[in-house]
């Protein structure tokens, strides 16, 4: 078998605790994620996702263990890497174009006419043709996270980190864009870590489901998810399903088994 893209082993995280007690968030952590999969990450509200992913992006270091990406030991940020967080986190001063191609001026290879055709058609991929101009403050919440979209994608990452990207949008918008992604990932073939505490959510997007315990976390399982692509909304009402949404209930403990 190819060298799997992530590798982390044995991957522990504890913060000094400015005084107080040191506090443990990430305990032992073992995965890989192959290239081209979508591995999402379930897990409650303060396990210590958001601190793995920190880890996996270079931002954080480790305390203890390993992470190798595409066979290389991982040291420091990775520009190469796409991330869109809760929030849009874009630049309110720039226009929706000039957020796009951020990254781009970053690696400097924004100077391109390719460069700017790539922007525009990514922006008219995601809907948003024509908002090229516009700035963050004059779109929706779930155009502004669609532009932050663009934007992990506009550098054709080795690898999308994404970490509760639509849970700050309304249940609808939510839908539409977990079908974007399958949509953009569909085209592009990024691989996709993508971290959630919804379990519908875990289930509709991902090859597999790795679940987390309450902090520090570790993963309690792994479900993997035999549903073909392309996938759509009513599969959310399939038999195959619902199976697998109660075995990621019963991996967080919310039901007896
Ligand atoms: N920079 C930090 N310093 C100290 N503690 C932190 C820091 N970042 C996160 N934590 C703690 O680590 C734990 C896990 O946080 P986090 O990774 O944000 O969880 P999640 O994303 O799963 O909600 C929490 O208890 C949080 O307070
Ligand atoms: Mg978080």
């Amino acid at each position: 078998m190819s060298t799997p893209l992530i590798e982390a082993r044995g991957v522990s995280k504890t913060f000094a605790g400015g005084g107080g007690e040191p506090l443990k968030a990430v305990d032992e952590v073992d995965f890989e994620v192959r290239a081209g999969e979508l591995v999402a990450l379930l897990g409650p509200s303060g396990c210590g996702k958001t601190t793995l992913m920190r880890v996996l992006a270079g931002l954080e270091p480790l305390t203890t263990g390993e992470i190798r990406i595409d066979g290389a030991p991982a040291s420091g940020p990775r520009p190469d890497f796409g991330m869109v967080f809760q929030s849009p986190t874009l630049m309110p001063w720039r226009s929706v174009f000039d957020n796009v191609m951020y990254p781009m001026e970053v690696l400097r290879r924004h100077r391109s006419a390719a460069a700017r055709a790539r922007v525009r058609a990514l922006l008219e991929s995601v809907g948003l043709g024509g908002f090229e101009r516009h700035l963050p403050a004059q779109l929706s919440g779930g155009m502004q996270q669609r532009v932050a979209l663009c934007r992990a994608l506009v550098h054709e990452p080795a690898l999308l980190l994404m970490d509760e990207p639509f849970g700050a949008l309304d249940e609808l918008t939510r839908l539409q864009l977990n079908d974007l992604l399958l949509e953009l990932r569909r085209a592009s073939g990024t691989t996709i870590v993508f971290v959630t505490h919804s379990i519908p959510e875990a289930v509709y997007l991902s090859d597999r489901v790795l679940v987390f315990s309450a902090r520090p976390c570790h993963i309690d399982r792994e479900i993997a998810v035999d549903i073909a692509y392309p996938r759509s909304l009513g599969v959310r009402h399939t038999a195959v399903f619902n199976d697998l949404e109660r075995e990621a209930e019963r991996a967080l403990g919310l039901e007896r088994a």
